[in-house]
């Protein structure tokens, strides 16, 4: 579950500051959302994927019920909201980071009404949606036998009993910051209270934090053309493998991978690898 998002991509030389004009790219529209990315992602590795998320009864909400289809996500739990579907304004710059911001819309309305776990193994959620009724949903999963796995991005304060049913958490590094104060050592995102974390590390791969110890995951180098959805390319992964009964490290070990190959092309879902190319 989690956020669905037209994104609306320009490559700028530098982002603008206060009270500054610069000129860009031509706009890219293309289909995004830490949540739909997610679905997108585990879905090309071959993972059985319902997508719980909210769009509008718009073009970009077409736009992405299109793009879930062609990954093979089931979309009978996209709800169709009266607010339009969220906007990620996004901008990359030479050295393939990004800035983002998102316009949340009809991503503001996925309601704990709206949660149905039929069947499922692993959730999967991100913070693009009400904290509400993603601690909901956790709470469902928790009670029905269901592994939850939380991307916390964008950084959310989750009660301490959401935190409890983690396993894993997953953060980047600012996230991590956020969450313990900088320079704290990862190893103290357990002390939260998670059965598990993992934190991602951008090139330099990953940490998979679990109660008998730390194991860093390392990353192919690769020349990075754009970032953005990494992460969510790095969860999908993750879940898939984890769905699969893959133990924590090893579907860590694959889901840097992915995320890899996801930086070295444009755009989140398009730059998704399949099973088949991963093994190229
Ligand atoms: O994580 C990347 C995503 O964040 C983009 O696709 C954008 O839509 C925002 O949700
Ligand atoms: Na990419």
């Amino acid at each position: 579950m989690g956020s669905a998002n037209a994104d609306l991509v320009v490559a700028v030389e530098r982002r603008p500051g206060a009270g500054e004009t610069v000129l860009g790219s031509d706009t890219v529209v293309l289909p995004g959302g830490k949540g739909a990315n997610t679905a997108v992602a585990a879905a090309k590795l071959g993972a059985k994927v319902s997508l719980l998320a909210a769009i509008g009864d718009d073009s970009y909400g077409q736009l992405l019920l299109d793009s879930l289809s062609a990954a093979g996500v089931d979309t009978g739990l996209v709800r169709r909201s009266e607010r339009p579907t969220g906007v990620a304004y996004i901008f990359v710059t030479p050295d393939g980071e990004n800035s983002i911001l998102v316009s949340p819309g009809a991503n503001s309305a996925l309601a704990s009404e709206d949660v149905d776990l039929p069947g499922a193994r692993v959730l999967v959620a991100s913070l693009e949606v009400p904290l509400a009724t993603v601690e909901h949903a956790v709470a469902v999963a928790a009670e029905n036998g269901i592994r939850p796995v939380v991307n916390i991005s964008p950084p959310a304060k989750l009660s301490s009993k959401t935190l409890a049913a983690l396993d894993p958490m997953v953060v980047n590094e600012h996230e991590a910051a956020e969450l313990l104060g900088q320079d704290a050592d990862p190893r103290a995102l357990l002390e939260l209270g998670p059965k598990s974390a993992v934190v991602t590390l951008g090139a330099r791969g990953a940490l998979v934090i679990e109660p008998d110890g730390v194991h860093e995951i390392e990353s192919p180098q690769v020349e990075a053309v754009d970032t953005t959805g990494a992460g969510d390319a790095f969860t999908g992964a993750l879940a898939a493998q984890l769905a699969q009964g893959a133990d924590l490290v090893t579907a860590a070990m694959l889901a840097v991978k992915v995320a890899a190959i996801s930086v070295t092309k444009r755009g989140a879902q398009p730059s998704y690898p399949t099973t088949a190319e991963l093994s190229l």
